[in-house]
């Protein structure tokens, strides 16, 4: 379902030195079943795909129908691991254009708690303000102040334009069974809720109610979902041989980049629709890798937009890059090139193909001249967009990176680093507890 092929790396780094890793692979595949390495508290993603029960998903499909009935829009609040992984798989399956159409399937989705961006927020509020609107607040622990300030301002409208009763019916929380504000305001309001399990972090929840929830509501089949990230667990499992492991070559191959100096990979699209998988990729990565000192940077971009843009760096500057191009077999749609009998444009050349056809060879040819120009390639190829192939890609780069940090040698299942700046900024805007906190940055500033 999801093919990896890293042979243009070798030039670069050698299939002999990728080889080279399997024992460790094998051991750090070992440490994720037996939890026997650091972070292995947060290891219930591992195995989530083959163990998610009908009765769960039924009761997911349930909320998401009665949020479907009774809303124009569904506001989803949430950050980072509690937002970008219902993105991803959204905007991968959404027309592009499904927001403009007048006749709508479902609730238009929204986003907010990401940022705190007044004016964002703003046009937001106005944007809802007549519209039948629902609200699903997403955080684990209850507290994240981006979530939690979106969600204060949508609960208020929502209770003032429909009432607290039919409030009550449209906002859903999904949160920690038992600690936290997001918690106790479901609890005392009396929201339908859904728990994120305590051992899945957040960027390893897009399986749990936390993506599956918004993604049913968003009118895609979860089941399928589920079961294309069911069938990857098996090919990605720790009794498949090194060298038929995708994850477990991707994990290799990235880390040798890694060591031979290339210190930042770019994974790459052709496909606008998967921008947010690029974007819940790179926190993937990022927050699991990038710690003591270490790390590949994960960055992304979306050919061919960026090859407008970002192609001349990649092509020419300095060489401590790679690409993981995300390539996707088949589009859902056929688009003929027409002929033109002028030929003013001088595209004539390209009339009869489809655009698809067209993108795969600006593909291969982009491919072509990055390796030329001294960047190692690898490449994935998934059949379509669809939910079992995005729920199988999800579930790839999630084993794949349990492995990667390990073989980093990090602790891939913990963020510190998030701290420092929510430190500052609550010591900024003296929030009760902080005192001695504020006294020292204001000294500074
Ligand atoms: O991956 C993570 O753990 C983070 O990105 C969190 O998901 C993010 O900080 C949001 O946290 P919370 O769900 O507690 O609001």
């Amino acid at each position: 379902m999801v093919q990896l092929n890293i042979e243009k790396t070798f030039g670069f780094i050698t299939k002999e030195s990728v080889n080279a890793y399997e024992a460790d692979v094998m051991a750090a595949q070992e440490a994720l079943e037996k939890g026997t390495r650091p972070g292995n508290d947060f290891l219930g993603w591992l195995h989530l795909p083959s163990s998610i029960t009908k009765e769960h998903l039924n009761d997911l499909k349930a909320t998401a129908q009665t949020l479907r009935e009774n809303c124009e829009v569904v506001v989803v609040a949430g950050i980072g691991g509690s937002y970008l992984g219902a993105r991803a798989v959204i905007e991968a399956l959404s027309n592009s254009f499904a927001w403009l159409q007048e006749q709508k399937d479902g609730p238009v989705i929204l986003y907010a708690g990401h940022n705190i961006g007044e004016d964002y927020l703003y046009e937001l509020t106005q944007y809802l303000k007549g519209k039948k609107f629902g609200v699903i607040n997403i955080s684990k622990s209850g507290t994240t102040t981006e979530t939690a300030l979106a969600f204060r301002l949508l609960k208020k409208q929502c209770e003032d334009q429909r009432g607290k009763e039919m409030a009550r019916k449209v906002i859903v929380a999904v949160t920690d069974a038992r600690k936290g504000a997001a918690r106790v305001t479901a609890d005392n309001e009396g929201y339908k809720s859904f728990i994120i399990p305590d051992n899945v972090g957040g960027r390893f929840s897009v399986l749990t109610p936390v993506g599956l929830l918004p993604i049913a509501v968003a009118g895609y089949d979860i089941e399928k979902l589920v079961a294309g990230a069911a069938a990857m667990e098996k090919c990605c499992g720790a009794d498949v041989p090194f060298a038929e492991n995708p994850a477990a070559i991707y994990a290799a191959t990235r880390n040798e980049l890694y060591r031979q100096g290339k210190k930042i990979e770019i994974l790459v699209n052709f496909n606008p629709k998967l921008h947010y998988v690029s974007e819940w990729w790179k926190q993937l990565y990022g927050e699991s890798e990038g710690k003591d000192n270490k790390g590949i940077f994960p960055a992304a971009v979306d050919f061919s937009t960026d090859l407008h843009s970002m192609g001349q760096w990649i092509q020419e500057g300095e060489r401590t890059i790679y690409e993981t191009v995300i390539s996707v077999e088949h589009p859902n749609h056929r688009l003929e090139v027409p002929t033109d009998a002028e030929n003013l444009d001088g595209l004539n050349f390209l009339a009869g193909k489809h655009v698809d056809e067209v993108n795969k060879m600006a593909e291969l040819g982009t491919q072509l001249a990055h390796v030329d120009g001294g960047v190692p390639n690898m490449r994935i190829v998934i059949p379509t967009l669809n939910e079992e192939s995005i729920g199988g890609l999800l579930y790839f780069f999630e084993k794949a990176c349990g492995i990667s940090g390990y073989l980093l040698g990090v602790n891939p299942f913990n963020q510190p680093g998030v701290e420092a700046y929510k430190k500052n900024m609550f010591a900024l805007l003296n929030k009760p507890g902080y005192e001695a906190e504020s006294k020292a940055i204001q000294a500074r500033l």
